[in-house]
C-alpha cells in the first residue's frame, strides 16, 4: 500500500461514498441520503485512497458538519479489507483539521458502546464521554446498546497540528 491520500468530497463522490458506507454500516444512507446530508451547510466530506497493486481505491470516508465553533463528525468508516492500517486515523486527524480550519473548537459523534474499533479511535485522539443514550442501538429484538457521546475539544494551551489533506 502507497501513501494514503486524503481527498475532499465532490458532489460527484455521493454514490462512492453511499457505497463505501454500505459496505461498513448494516443501516447506510443510500445515495440521496448521502446527498441529502452533504448538501447541508457547513458539511463537508473526506476520503481516503491508496494505491494497491498499481491501482487507485477509495478505501474509507467521513462526513462531518461544523456550525460555528462545533463540529459533528456524522460518518467514518474503512472498508473491512483495509482496517487495521491506521486509515481511519489518518481520517479522523483529516477531518478534525478541516473543522478547526472551518471554526470549530470542538467535535461530537455517537458511538456504540460495544464498537471497540470505533472506541479505540477515538480514544487515541482524546475524545471523552460527555453522554449517553440508553439503548440507542438495537442490535435484536432483546438486545439494545447504549449510544456514548463523545467530545473532542482543541487544546487550548498548544497550537494544533494542522497537517495538509493530501
Ligand atoms: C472504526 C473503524 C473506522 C476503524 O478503522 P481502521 O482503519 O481499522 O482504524 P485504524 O487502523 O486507524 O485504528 C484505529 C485504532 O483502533 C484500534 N483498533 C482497530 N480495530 C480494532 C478492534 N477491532 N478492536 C480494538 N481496537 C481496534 C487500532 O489498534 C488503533 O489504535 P492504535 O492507534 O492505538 O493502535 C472501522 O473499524 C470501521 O469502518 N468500522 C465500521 C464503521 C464504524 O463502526 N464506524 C464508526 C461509527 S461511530
Amino acid at each position: 500500500m502507497t501513501r494514503p491520500a486524503i481527498v475532499a468530497l465532490g458532489v460527484e463522490d455521493h454514490h462512492l461514498l453511499a457505497h463505501l458506507q454500505s459496505q461498513c454500516f448494516p443501516d447506510p444512507w443510500g445515495p440521496d441520503g448521502v446527498a441529502r446530508t452533504a448538501s447541508l451547510s457547513g458539511t463537508f466530506g473526506l476520503i481516503v485512497r491508496v494505491t494497491a497493486a498499481g491501482k487507485r481505491v477509495a478505501t474509507g470516508f467521513t462526513l462531518a458538519r461544523v456550525v460555528a465553533d462545533e463540529a459533528e463528525l456524522l460518518t467514518i468508516g474503512v472498508l473491512p479489507a483495509w482496517r487495521g492500517q491506521g486509515l481511519a486515523g489518518r481520517l479522523l486527524g483529516a477531518v478534525l483539521t478541516r473543522a478547526v480550519a472551518l471554526g470549530a473548537t470542538r467535535m461530537l459523534l455517537e458511538v456504540a458502546e460495544d464498537n471497540a474499533a470505533a472506541r479505540a479511535l477515538y480514544g487515541r485522539r482524546d475524545f471523552v464521554i460527555v453522554g449517553r443514550r440508553p439503548g440507542y442501538y438495537r442490535r435484536s429484538p432483546q438486545t439494545a446498546i447504549d449510544a456514548l457521546i463523545l467530545r473532542w475539544s482543541k487544546p487550548a494551551d498548544t497550537e494544533f497540528n494542522l497537517r495538509t489533506l493530501t
